[in-house]
């Protein structure tokens, strides 16, 4: 029997997918599951795998992998997908697909199977993912091929077999979240016009119902990471927890936007994402502290073509790995703390310090103990506009 491992999460598509794949294919069914967000009951989790006809299951808690190979990166990197997603699920699906490739490798499995539909980009992050890692592994989706055209088609195909699921709450909205925030479409979200409902929002209060005095974080990087947070040392998933949940109580992070999607349509997708949205303002104004300005501004072209390698799914190649040793080159100057005013859904910067600081005071100051010689003003400008003068032919 040909075995063929399935990126499992235990949801009505692949619970389903898990039966699919035996009565259509006949293959035997190991599942992986990986957990990258919240950690579900381990033990239900396999339960419903074997009920829903799978011979082995796979469950990892990978969020430290997470944090340490992907999230680290990509706020390194400023990545925002046209200037606003943290992209949350962009990121994990490099690390899925990295993962279900090593479960086929140890299980010498030549099939692998996942449960993204056939309309958005997880699906090509998944597959190119692992076609990068291993192009001999047959991928199998069965979303995109099996009869049901509704969700209800799904549930009775569950019920038929005896497939336990959850339809307990109906969902109105696609979700999916992690640790560094979540995404969430569907339902009247898809008419661009209508405003997100409350009830839409996961992991934020409204802006307007946060509490009225502002409250403040401090950040302590060392080397580019976050390490302490307001004073406190923290391992990296812990703080992004706890981070989540404080920017979370003043609705920090929250994304409404219309986006241009790998398969060619454009969607209408809210987004949250607490933690990533402190994390990544405090590391820019670090940075801006540090670095000089040519540096600054040219690490801005790269953070917008960073995103879009995360984002179309191109995490294993050589232009995203090449980039990240660009940014990784001088991270070990980003050490320094950063503290944050959190107030009705902003954050903002209030305060920096770094021993690798470029800004001198000294130099800025328009008070007693200036060094900046302001003599030499006069000669610097005459140069600098001279290209521009109009006897020289700067002809506009
Ligand atoms: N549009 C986002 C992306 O491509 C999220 C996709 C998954 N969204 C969801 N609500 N299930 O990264």
């Amino acid at each position: 029997m040909n075995k063929i491992v399935l990126a499992y999460s235990g949801g009505l598509d692949t619970s389903c997918a898990v039966k699919w794949l035996i009565d259509k294919y006949g293959y035997e069914v190991i599942c992986f599951c990986a957990f990258i967000g919240e950690v579900s009951d381990k033990k239900i989790l396999a339960r419903r795998a074997k009920a829903a006809g799978a011979s082995k299951i796979y469950i990892e808690d990978l969020k430290e992998e997470f944090a340490r190979d992907f999230i680290i990166p990509a706020l390194w990197a400023h990545a925002r997908y046209e200037g606003k997603y943290l992209m949350a699920t962009s990121l994990g699906r490099p690390l899925i697909a990295k993962h279900l490739v090593d479960v086929a490798h140890k299980e010498k499995a030549k099939y692998v199977a996942h449960g993204c539909t056939g309309k958005g980009n997880d699906q090509v992050r998944i597959e190119v993912g692992i076609r990068s890692l291993d192009a001999s592994l047959k991928i199998i989706a069965p979303l995109r091929e099996w009869e049901f055209a509704t969700r209800e088609e799904e549930i009775e195909y569950a019920h038929k077999h005896n497939i336990p699921i959850s339809v307990t709450q109906k969902n109105v909205y696609s979700l999916d979240k992690n640790i560094w925030g979540i995404a969430i479409e569907a339902g009247i979200l898809e008419d661009p016009w209508v405003e997100p409902p409350e009830d839409a929002y996961v992991m934020t209060r409204p802006p307007s119902e946060a509490p009225a005095r502002p409250t403040h974080v401090t950040i302590d990087f060392e080397k580019g990471v976050p390490v302490r947070l307001n004073g406190k040392k923290m391992a990296l998933v812990p703080m992004i927890e706890k981070l989540n949940e404080i920017a979370g109580e003043y609705g920090v992070g929250r994304v409404d936007q219309i986006e241009n999607r790998v398969v060619g349509i454009k969607s209408r997708e809210i987004y949250e994402a607490p933690a990533g949205t402190v994390l990544m303002a405090a590391h820019e104004e670090l940075e801006s502290m540090i670095f000089d300005r040519e540096y600054l501004h040219y690490k801005r072209l790269i953070s917008e073509r960073y995103a879009e390698l995360v984002y179309y799914g191109l995490w294993f190649t050589t232009l995203k790995e090449a980039l990240d040793a660009f940014i990784a080159r001088h991270q070990d100057r980003v050490t320094g703390a950063i503290r944050l005013k959190l107030d009705k859904g902003h954050v903002i910067p209030s305060g920096r310090k770094s021993p690798n600081a470029l800004y001198s005071e000294s130099l800025a100051t328009y008070s007693t103990g200036d060094t900046f010689d302001r003599t030499k003003a006069e000669g610097f400008i005459k140069l600098w506009g001279l290209p521009y003068e109009k006897t020289v032919g700067g002809k506009v």
